[in-house]
């Protein structure tokens, strides 16, 4: 069970001491937005770069951008420990995640709220991660899907097929009263925002996290 708290919350202007405010986390989630997948943006390649030589912890790269088979690459080479790009955005999804592999990264792939999964779980041995998001990316602080816990589910079904170890993560709307349903669902990467920057200590709610998803793991 990981806990993967999203800067998007955070105050932008001090990201080093926020990063070291999550320190106990086992990721720092980095939302990429560019305007044009999503309708809002964010930060890039130089900032993450700039992230990545302070952090206390792996980043989690989150690419809500058009074009992934062209960028998400350069996130995986300035060493970026997982790279997510979406599959709705991809070209070619296979090939993609067989780039951001061979560049030392962990290859993630994301579905939005109305992307099914079985079209595309002929892609689990290529990804060591399924984000399935929780709420239409963009924005933080947005409620919770809890409508999309039956393709959590199916995810976990493929994964246990299919036999690897491919983490499956949910993103949106994830808190205290919301990671219990996504952790017995199947997840075991939960992302989480508001809930942790809003909380009064990123640092406890990011324990009190783990701790109720480790009590209802799958
Ligand atoms: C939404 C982003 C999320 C966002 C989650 O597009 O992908 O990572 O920061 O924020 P909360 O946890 O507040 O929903
Ligand atoms: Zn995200």
């Amino acid at each position: 069970m990981q806990i993967s708290p999203s800067i998007l919350s955070a105050d932008f202007a001090n990201l080093q001491s926020e990063l070291d405010a999550i320190s106990n986390a086992d990721w720092a989630h980095v939302d990429v937005m560019d305007n044009h997948f999503v309708p809002n943006l964010t930060l890039g390649l130089p900032i993450v770069e700039a992230l990545l030589k302070v952090s206390p912890i792996p980043l989690d790269c989150h690419l809500m951008i058009e074009d992934p088979d062209r960028w998400a690459p350069g996130y995986a080479e300035a060493g970026a420990q997982s790279v997510t790009f979406h599959v709705e955005a991809a070209r070619d999804p296979r090939a993609l995640a067989r780039t951001l592999r061979a560049a030392g990264a962990r290859a993630g792939m994301a579905l939005k709220p109305g992307t099914p999964w079985a079209p595309h779980a002929d892609l689990l041995p290529e990804l060591d991660m399924v984000l399935v998001m929780t709420v239409e990316p963009g924005f933080g602080g947005q409620s919770f899907m809890a409508d999309q816990m039956p393709k959590v589910e199916q995810v976990r079904q493929s994964v246990k097929q299919h036999g690897g170890e491919v983490w499956i993560q949910v993103d949106g709307g994830v808190s205290a009263t919301t990671i219990e349903q996504c952790a017995e669902a199947g997840a075991d990467v939960f992302v989480a925002g508001s809930a942790v920057y809003g909380a009064e200590s990123a640092t406890s709610a990011v324990d009190e996290l783990r701790e109720l998803a480790a009590r209802h793991a799958h």
